[in-house]
C-alpha cells in the first residue's frame, strides 16, 4: 500500500502536477477540492474528495478515511489584481480556508504540511535575487494573505507541533510534457497562456503588455518563470523531508534568471514562428517591476534544484498542452474572475 498524501486544491493547474509526481515516488495523491476552479479530469492519480477547505468538518471526515502521512495545500484565490479589488474574498478563502485545515489537522493528528505560498510575500523589494532572509512586505492583498498563513503555521508549530514547508513561488509556467494535464483558467489571466492562445489560435485582439516604462533593461516587467513539474517535484522532495523529520522553512522556489514579459513574449513567437500582435498598456496595479528567485536554500535543504530552466522548453511544453486542449480558455486581462487555485 502506497502512503496516501491529502492534496487539497489538487485539481488545479500546480496541485494536479504535484498529484502526478506524488504518484511517480510512489505515494497515493487524494485530491481534496471544492471545484470551484479545479478540474475533476485533472484528478487522474487517486481519488477525489469534493468540498470546500474552509469546511473543516468535510477536511476532518477525509483526514480520518484516508489517515495521509501529510497534506499539501494548493487550495486558495491566487490573483494580485482580483485580490486588490475584492481583498475580503481572499483573507476568507486563503486566511480562513488554512486556518480550518491546520484546526482540522490538528484535530486529527496529522501534522506535516506542505504549503503554497508565494513571492507575492516579498512585495517588491527592488534586488536583483531575492533570498529567504528578505524582509517580508507584501504589497498587495494576496501577498499578505499568503504571509498571514505563513505566520499562522508558524503559531501552530509553536503550540500544536505542526511542521511545515511554505514553498514560496515564483510564476508556475509549462506543463507536463506528457500531455496529461496543462495550465486551464477560466477566464486566463496570466502571461504565457495568453500569449501562447495568442499565437496558436490566431487572435486577432492584441496581447496587452502591462507596463512598459519599468526600470527594466526592455521596459517591461521580469519574472523568474518555473516549470510547473520541476515545482511538483519539489513538493515531493519536501514532503520526504517532513517524513524524515525536518523541521519547518520557508523555501523559494525559482530557476534563480528573470525574463521580461517582451522576452516571453519572442519566446512564444520563436517556438510557434507566429507573430503575435501586441499592444502596450498601462501597468497593473499590485505588480513588482522585478521578482527572481535566488533558490539555493531549495537546492541545500531539499536537495532541489529547476531543471527544465529554459523558457524556450516551458513554451513548448505549454504549447503542446495548448494543442491538445483546444482553445477553451477565455482570455481577459486582468479583469475580475473567480479561483481557487494557487498559482504562486
Ligand atoms: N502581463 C502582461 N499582459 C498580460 C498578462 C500579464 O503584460 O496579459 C504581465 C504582468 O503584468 C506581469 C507578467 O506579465 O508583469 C506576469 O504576469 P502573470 O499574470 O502571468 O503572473 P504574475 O506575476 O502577476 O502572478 C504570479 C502568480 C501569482 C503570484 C505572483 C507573484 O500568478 O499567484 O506571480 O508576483 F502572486
Amino acid at each position: 500500500m502506497s502512503t496516501p498524501v491529502l492534496v487539497v486544491g489538487g485539481a488545479g493547474y500546480i496541485g494536479a502536477h504535484a498529484c502526478k509526481a506524488l504518484a511517480r515516488a510512489g505515494f497515493q495523491p487524494v485530491v481534496y477540492d471544492d471545484l470551484s476552479t479545479g478540474h475533476a479530469d485533472f484528478v487522474k492519480w487517486g481519488p477525489l474528495v469534493t468540498g470546500d477547505v474552509r469546511d473543516r468538518e468535510g477536511v476532518e471526515k477525509a483526514l480520518r478515511q484516508w489517515r495521509p502521512a501529510a497534506v499539501m495545500h494548493f487550495a486558495a484565490l491566487a490573483l494580485v489584481g482580483e485580490s486588490m479589488r475584492d481583498p475580503g474574498r481572499y483573507y476568507d478563502v486563503n486566511v480562513v480556508g488554512t486556518l480550518r485545515l491546520l484546526q482540522a489537522m490538528v484535530a486529527c493528528g496529522v501534522r506535516d504540511l506542505v504549503f503554497s505560498s508565494s513571492c507575492a510575500v516579498y512585495g517588491d523589494p527592488g534586488v536583483d535575487r531575492i533570498s529567504e532572509n528578505l524582509a517580508e512586505r507584501p504589497v498587495n492583498p494576496y501577498g499578505a494573505t499568503k504571509l498571514a498563513c505563513e505566520r499562522m503555521m508558524g503559531d501552530f508549530e509553536t503550540a500544536q507541533r505542526v511542521r511545515s514547508v511554505r514553498l514560496r513561488y515564483f510564476n508556475a509556467a509549462g506543463a507536463d510534457p506528457g500531455g496529461d494535464i496543462g495550465e486551464r483558467h477560466d477566464p486566463e489571466t496570466h502571461l504565457v497562456p495568453i500569449v501562447i492562445a495568442a499565437a496558436l489560435d490566431r487572435s486577432a485582439v492584441p496581447v496587452e503588455i502591462f507596463g512598459s516604462d519599468y526600470p527594466t533593461p526592455d521596459g517591461t516587467a521580469i519574472r523568474d518563470y518555473v516549470h510547473v513539474c520541476d515545482l511538483a517535484d519539489a513538493h515531493v522532495a519536501a514532503v520526504r523531508y517532513l517524513q524524515e523529520g525536518g523541521a519547518s522553512r520557508t523555501v523559494n522556489l525559482g530557476t534563480g534568471a528573470g525574463a521580461s514579459v517582451s522576452e516571453v513574449i519572442a519566446a512564444v513567437e520563436s517556438v510557434t514562428g507566429v507573430d503575435v500582435p501586441t499592444r502596450r498598456s498601462h501597468r497593473r496595479a499590485g505588480d513588482p517591476p522585478r521578482l527572481v528567485a535566488d533558490p539555493t536554500r531549495a537546492e541545500t535543504l531539499l536537495g532541489w534544484r529547476a531543471r527544465s530552466t529554459q523558457l524556450r522548453t516551458m513554451v513548448e511544453d505549454a504549447c503542446r498542452w495548448h494543442r491538445r486542449a483546444g482553445p477553451a480558455m477565455a482570455v481577459t486581462g486582468p479583469g475580475p474572475r473567480s479561483a481557487a487555485d494557487a498559482d504562486g
